[in-house]
């Protein structure tokens, strides 16, 4: 078991902290997050231009809030809260479902459902899995040793999302390209390059899919050949919405995996009783997923003035919610630090909760089932290639997870 005993941080626990921050282990929440785990409900962080905002920062209090439509997702909002210089270059425009409210996301959501239903997730199962033993196969014959995000995390579900989607997976390496600079791009200018070229990109794909007569069985062509010619979406919408789910789609999953599989080889004896019990393997990735927290900074402003746990929350406030620590709060699971694939962990919000609950979670189950499953079984000689300390990860700014993981078996 690993527990924070580091807790550097403000002395004076009513300053706020700044947000966000490295981790200092990548499944850990940064160590100087500590003041924002003592208890309250709602806790004052500042961002990097040195506005503060509130974090909520209790299991409670963070699901409540995260259903209570006086808190607004639109980006456009003059006084939504920019975590990063990079996200500032990206304000003003329209993000599909993500960034906006009701009733707008609803009906978004509406044309979006039919093609994310578990059952579609579930008939995907096996491709999953063929795609997953392919890339093991390849990995396998090249090695020992390999670098698990390139070899194996990022093209799983890079070819899911593609193969979902309906886009050539042969352009993998040019949209997985502006998906890191729209995510991680080191100014706000690359990042709003980023999003103009993955607009254009699908843009194009979409008018290509227009014109065919006989629709392939992607997301997309659906969305092309029903609700874009009943006109129940338009052109600049259906792209939008594309964007997002390409971007949603794999870069997450393929931190999931990456992170996954670091943390279970820092926890062997964990891994150990993983491997002996496969049937555990569906409570493993929701504690990973709760531990993991890898969206940590979900963001909102208040629409109006709001009375939370004795405190007001004005109009124009920014609220963000940092997962790594509402998932951890001892009031719903006891030893929160600790990796335990017994406990109840389902009710985390790593997925976020309410109307933006994401949409796309049971594919991410049935991926990261599938990918770390298999993986653990093919190679049970699994190890990291180089001393824990080197690997490298992603900084706070942004989705966690594992710059390059260096493996042996
Ligand atoms: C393990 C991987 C994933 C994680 C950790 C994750 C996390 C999240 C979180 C936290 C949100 C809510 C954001 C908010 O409330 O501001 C969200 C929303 C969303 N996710 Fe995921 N996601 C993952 C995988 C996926 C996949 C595979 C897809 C698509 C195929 C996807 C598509 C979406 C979409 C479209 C939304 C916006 C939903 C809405 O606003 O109604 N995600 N995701």
């Amino acid at each position: 078991m690993t527990a924070l005993t580091d807790t550097t941080g403000p002395a004076n626990p009513a300053e706020p902290v700044a947000f966000p921050q490295d981790r200092t282990c990548p499944y850990h929440p940064p160590t100087g997050y500590a003041p924002l785990r003592d208890g309250r409900a709602l806790s004052r962080v500042t961002l990097f231009d040195g506005r503060e905002v509130w974090a909520v920062t209790t299991h409670a209090t963070a699901r409540a809030l995260l259903a209570d439509p006086r808190l607004s997702s639109d980006r456009r909002h003059p006084d939504f809260p920019v975590p990063t210089e990079r996200f500032a270059g990206i304000r003003d425009r329209r993000v599909a479902l993500l960034g906006v409210d009701d009733p707008e996301h609803q009906r978004q959501r509406r044309v979006m459902i039919p093609s994310f239903t578990v059952r579609r997730a579930t008939g995907m199962r096996p491709w999953i899995q063929r795609t997953v033993d392919g890339l093991l196969e390849a990995m396998i014959a090249e090695g020992p040793p390999a670098e698990l995000v390139s070899a194996f995390a990022l093209p799983v579900p890079s070819m899911v999302i593609c193969r979902l989607l309906g886009v050539p997976y042969a352009d993998h390496e040019y949209f997985e390209e502006q998906s890191r600079r729209l995510l991680r791009g080191p100014t706000a200018a690359d990042t709003q390059d980023a999003r103009d070229r993955l607009e254009s990109y699908l843009g194009e794909l979409v008018d290509d899919k227009a014109k065919q007569t006989e629709p392939g069985d992607g997301i997309l062509d659906d969305l092309v050949h029903h609700q874009l010619r009943e006109g129940t979406v338009g052109r600049g919408e259906l792209v939008r919405l594309a964007v997002i789910l390409l971007v949603a789609g794999h870069e997450t999953t393929a931190n999931m995996i990456s992170l996954g599989t670091y943390t279970l080889l820092r926890h062997p004896a964990r891994l150990a009783e993983l491997r002996a019990d496969p049937a555990l393997l569906p409570a493993a990735v929701e504690e990973l997923m709760r531990m993991l927290s890898i969206a940590d900074g979900l963001l909102r402003v208040a629409l109006e003035d709001m009375e939370i746990a004795g405190t007001t929350i004005r109009a124009g406030e920014g609220v963000l919610f940092p997962t790594s620590v509402i998932n951890r709060d001892p009031a719903q699971y006891e030893e929160p630090d600790s990796l335990d694939f017994h406990r109840p962990a389902r009710h985390h919000v790593a997925f976020g909760f309410g109307i933006h609950q994401c949409l796309g979670q049971n594919l991410a189950r049935a991926e990261l089932e599938i990918a770390l499953g298999t993986l653990l079984t093919r190679l049970p000689g699994l190890r990291l290639a180089v001393p824990a300390e080197d690997v490298r990860f992603k900084p706070g700014d942004t989705i966690q997870g594992m710059l390059e993981l260096p493996v042996t078996w």
